[in-house]
């Protein structure tokens, strides 16, 4: 059945309101979307990159790409197979991708309602570890956009926890690196996007160290009782150095998560291993060589009786959505 033109606009609205809660870097949200016709259009925000810490754009294409991801997951979800064109113009390197809702097909609701389920969960993990049918799922999740999910072996945390401290100590001795992180832990609330410290924790004694994203006030979720012991560490690698590759890491990184999250996981990323170029080499190492670190990953159960982490904010559809013959 051909469906009026109007009902896919709406449903291609709808996919791009669903992807406002994409996690992104610092909750920099940084891309557009252009309805145009019987098609959506994914642009990178690049005025929202963050200059110390992605010089290079590489974590603002993962953010677009978990954006991509949740998009698509949503028209799925109402019935659709949803088509992406991925870097359709060369001339034009900042439009993402294009995407049609495609042929009807099964609703596939799973990961649809994981979009918001899901949070950046600081807190230290229960002792319960997750086991290999569910890293098995979590590996496929990747491949299905042709990255590489590798799990940090037990022996080899101690060396992947110094590659966080080193980073962590570089980036700290940056004035570029702590003005990004001062401006988006500090953002006016009106804005609706940045790190608020009501979902971040105070630093423990994880073995692998967190991120200080507490520059200008204390951080406010109570970490609980985890200890991370049951936490595993994940890598996202890609094949190549490449805006193409970045992308479907961030799409990967989104359909990786949202299936953890349906399972009952909880996860936070951890980039900085990737923003350090040396301890980025080191991490290729750890991996034996086998492709490029895109992205850390920790994974785990939430302790029993955690409440939820505090909902982040996002801005609106009318900030992020032009419809047609908006500029
Ligand atoms: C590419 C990327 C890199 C991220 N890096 C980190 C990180 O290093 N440390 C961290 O605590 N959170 C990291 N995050 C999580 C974001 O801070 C989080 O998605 C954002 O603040 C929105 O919060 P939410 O995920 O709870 O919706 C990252 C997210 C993305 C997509």
């Amino acid at each position: 059945m051909t469906q009026h033109p109007r009902a896919e606009i709406d449903q291609l609205a709808e996919a791009s309101i669903a992807a406002l809660r994409a996690p992104s870097i610092l909750n920099t949200q940084p891309w557009r979307w252009r309805l145009e016709g019987e098609h959506a259009e994914l642009w990178a925000d690049r005025a929202r990159r963050l200059d110390g810490l992605d010089p290079d754009g590489r974590l603002l294409l993962l953010s677009c790409g978990t954006a991509l991801h949740h998009a698509t997951v949503a028209l799925r979800a109402a019935g659709y197979a949803a088509d992406i064109e991925r870097l359709p113009d060369a001339e034009r390197p900042d439009l993402l991708a294009r995407i049609r809702q495609g042929a009807p097909g099964p609703a596939e609701r799973d990961l649809y309602a994981a979009i918001y389920r899901r949070r950046t969960d600081r807190r230290p993990f229960a002792d319960r570890r997750p086991d290999g049918s569910v890293l098995a799922e979590l590996g496929a999740a990747a491949e299905r956009h042709g990255t590489h999910l590798h799990v940090v072996r037990p022996d080899q945390v101690a060396a992947f926890a110094s590659a966080v401290a080193h980073a962590n100590a570089v980036e700290r001795a940056d004035d570029r690196y702590r003005a990004d992180i001062l401006a988006w832990t500090t953002r006016p609330r009106q804005e609706r996007d940045g790190v608020s410290a009501r979902s971040t924790v105070p630093a423990g004694s994880q073995p692998v160290p967190p991120r200080d994203l507490n520059p200008a006030a204390p951080a406010t979720l109570r970490p609980g009782p985890g200890a991370d012991r049951g936490t595993v560490y994940l890598v996202l690698a890609v094949d190549a150095e490449a805006p193409a590759a970045w992308l479907a890491a961030g799409e990967a990184l989104s359909d990786v998560w949202l299936t953890l999250t349906a399972r009952g996981l909880a996860a936070s990323p951890i980039s900085e291993v990737v923003e350090v170029e040396p301890v980025r080499a080191a991490l290729r190492r750890l991996l034996g060589g086998a492709g490029h670190p895109a992205i850390a990953v920790r994974v785990g159960y939430p302790e029993q009786d955690a409440g939820p982490v505090p909902v982040s904010t996002r801005r609106s559809g009318t900030d992020t959505v032009g419809l047609p013959g908006q500029p």
